[in-house]
């Protein structure tokens, strides 16, 4: 018998890692919260709109016995972008792992885009993950972990609508890949994963388009936000692998 173990129980793999997801409070990045929590980390997440849903998802952390904490934050705005991570670091005492989930998915004909349309869409997919992901470099020690979520729709657009969304989700392979060659010598990670359609508020698996996109992808089915989730903790403790995508999409882009 091996009485170490019995003394000495492993600890979750994350355990003393401190963690922030941007877009926390629901769908992909709340189940991400969840999941890094459950490996051990102490969490910050933010929100914008739900307060509540936001301060539901801490409660849930703190009943498994970490630390969360629920910032609003904009990512659209570039000085609460920026912000965040300075706040979750001082609020939980470090960073270790930043999660860029917060986008925002506009999809129609691309005559139809505003340049107001325009902005929003690349002040949270893009500018707001790069001014994050600049914060967290700034701050991060070696062991840092950098993870984005961009999507199936920089892989392979399958049919019209996408310009604009599948434009800013793109600019995120380049920014994971360059930012993997500039901090890889101090030691810290950076990847991107793709979700396939996930049945969340954003696109729900009962929605009008649900049944067109299941069939898209190889398995004929949505995916869990748990299921993008486990890869992203995948990636939070894994030490040699940086600059890569990873699609957690059924077989989307097959
Ligand atoms: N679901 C899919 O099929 C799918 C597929 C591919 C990629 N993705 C990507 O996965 C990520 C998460 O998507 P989801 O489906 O989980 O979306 P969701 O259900 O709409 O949840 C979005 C989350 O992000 C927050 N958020 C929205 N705008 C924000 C902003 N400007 N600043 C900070 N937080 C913001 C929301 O908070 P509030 O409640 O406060 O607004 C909410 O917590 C997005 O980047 C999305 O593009 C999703």
């Amino acid at each position: 018998m091996n009485t170490n173990t019995l003394t000495h129980p492993t600890l979750p793999p994350l355990t003393g890692r401190t963690a922030l997801v941007t877009g926390g409070s629901r769908g992909i990045g709340a189940a991400t919260v969840l999941r890094l929590a459950r490996e051990g980390a102490d969490v910050a997440l933010t929100y914008v709109n739900g307060k509540e849903a936001a301060e539901d998802v801490v409660r849930a952390v703190e009943a498994l016995g970490r630390r969360a904490v629920a910032l609003r934050a904009d990512a659209g705005d570039a000085d609460e972008a920026a912000g965040a991570v300075e706040r979750a670091a001082d609020a939980l005492g470090g960073l270790d792992v930043l999660v860029n989930n917060a986008g925002v998915g506009l999809l129609g004909p691309v005559e139809g885009f505003s340049v107001g349309d325009l902005d929003r869409v690349l002040a949270v997919n893009v500018r707001g993950v790069f001014l994050t992901a600049q914060a967290a470099a700034a701050r991060m020690t070696a062991g840092g972990r950098i993870i984005t979520v961009g999507s199936c729709m920089a892989q392979r657009v399958p049919g019209p609508g996408g310009t604009l969304y599948a434009m800013s989700k793109s600019a995120l392979i380049g920014l994971t890949k360059a930012l993997a060659r500039e901090l890889g010598g101090r030691g810290i990670t950076a990847n991107i994963v793709h979700p396939g359609p996930i049945d969340t508020d954003m696109n729900p698996a009962g929605g009008p388009y649900a049944e067109g996109q299941a069939a898209l992808t190889a398995l004929g089915r949505f995916g869990t936000a748990e299921e993008v989730a486990s890869t992203v903790a995948h990636l939070a403790t894994a030490g040699y692998v940086t600059g890569a995508e990873f699609s957690v999409d059924g077989g989307h882009a097959a």
